[in-house]
């Protein structure tokens, strides 16, 4: 005999993937975080973009999911979908946005500069009702509140989706940060794996010209594994990796959380003998292997709890 029918709650946020991160939404709606939306997302053959939400999203919360590297091509797009939600009645629309770019440019350094991380969040505070992202790129700025004010932004850290990887990894390896703001990064994953943890001295006098320093620890001997925020052009990982070496230590990897990789950046960490580069699938990468979808899926709810519908209407 059949027994009762046992219904599937619905899933508390319909999840919209832009174009590369189908996964993401696949895998949220897989373990039922999630319902996945309808909506066709294309260009015009002059490259324009055009957004249409294709099922009823009245009344409901919904979210875009949207990994942002290489952001130029993607932000005016993310704006439409936001606009296209919140005009099909919406009642809330969140970003998921493993990374959030255009935060390193966070002060004006020289006269006339734009500080592209206030235009980022200006724009997405219009756009969206709340985001939730991991290992934002926080330096000068202490956290998303002084970016975004008391409208809600969450921080998802990686360390514990990045400590566990290390420890199957490089058991026992000490955890070294490039720079002084990398101890961020390194201490709570050597904390959590009870292992010895440093940082070195960056010093950047250009896009592809950097300099590490320092020697706070003996390192003579040790397997190291080098730990960052980002990889983008490889020449923070290379240089640490190359002082490291000098220092009589063995860097048997290197774990980042955001895997920008600018040009010929794998190589060039690579070059400095480091055997493996891990990173996280905040972005899509050949070295993404540490899954983020447990960090996403708790930040979504964490946004579900925090967030209230905004007021502001496109039309
Ligand atoms: C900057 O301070 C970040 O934490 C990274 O160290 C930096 O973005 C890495 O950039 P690159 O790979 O170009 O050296």
């Amino acid at each position: 005999m059949m027994g009762p029918l046992v219904r599937t709650p619905t899933a508390r946020a319909v999840a919209f993937a832009t174009a590369t991160a189908t996964d993401l939404v696949e895998g949220l709606a897989a373990a039922g975080h999630v319902e996945t939306g309808a909506w066709m997302n294309r260009r015009f053959p002059d490259g324009e973009s055009y957004c249409r939400v294709e099922q009823d999203v009245r009344g409901r919360d919904t979210v875009v999911v949207a990994r942002l590297d290489r952001p130029d091509d993607k932000l005016f797009g993310l704006l439409l979908a936001a606009d296209a939600l919140r005009d099909a009645g919406a009642a809330r629309v969140l970003l998921l946005a493993p990374y959030l770019p255009y935060l390193r440019q966070d002060e004006r350094f020289h006269e006339g500069e734009a500080v592209s991380s206030r235009t980022l969040a200006r724009l997405l505070r219009q756009a969206f009702d709340g985001l939730a992202t991991i290992d934002p790129h926080l330096h000068r700025t202490p956290d998303l509140a002084h970016l975004f004010g008391d409208w809600p932004a969450l921080t998802l850290p990686a360390h514990s989706v990045i400590a566990p990887y290390i420890a199957e990894q490089w058991p026992g390896a000490m955890i070294v940060g490039p720079d002084e703001e990398a101890e961020q990064w390194a201490r709570p994953v050597a904390a959590t794996l009870g292992v010895d943890w440093c940082t070195l001295d960056k010093v950047r006098r250009g896009d592809r010209d950097v300099a590490v320093t320092g020697d706070t620890a003996d390192l003579r001997g040790r397997d190291v594994v080098l730990i960052d925020d980002i990889i983008s052009t490889g020449r923070t990982l290379m240089a640490a990796a190359e002082h490291l070496r000098a220092l009589g230590a063995r860097v048997v990897g290197c774990v980042a959380t955001h895997a920008l990789f600018a040009g010929d950046a794998m190589h060039t960490v690579r070059q400095a003998g480091v055997a493996e580069v891990a990173t996280t699938t905040a972005v899509r990468h050949d070295a993404s292997v540490i899954c983020t979808l447990p960090l996403l899926a708790t930040g979504l709810e964490q946004l579900l709890e925090t967030s209230t519908p905004c007021t502001t209407t496109s039309s």
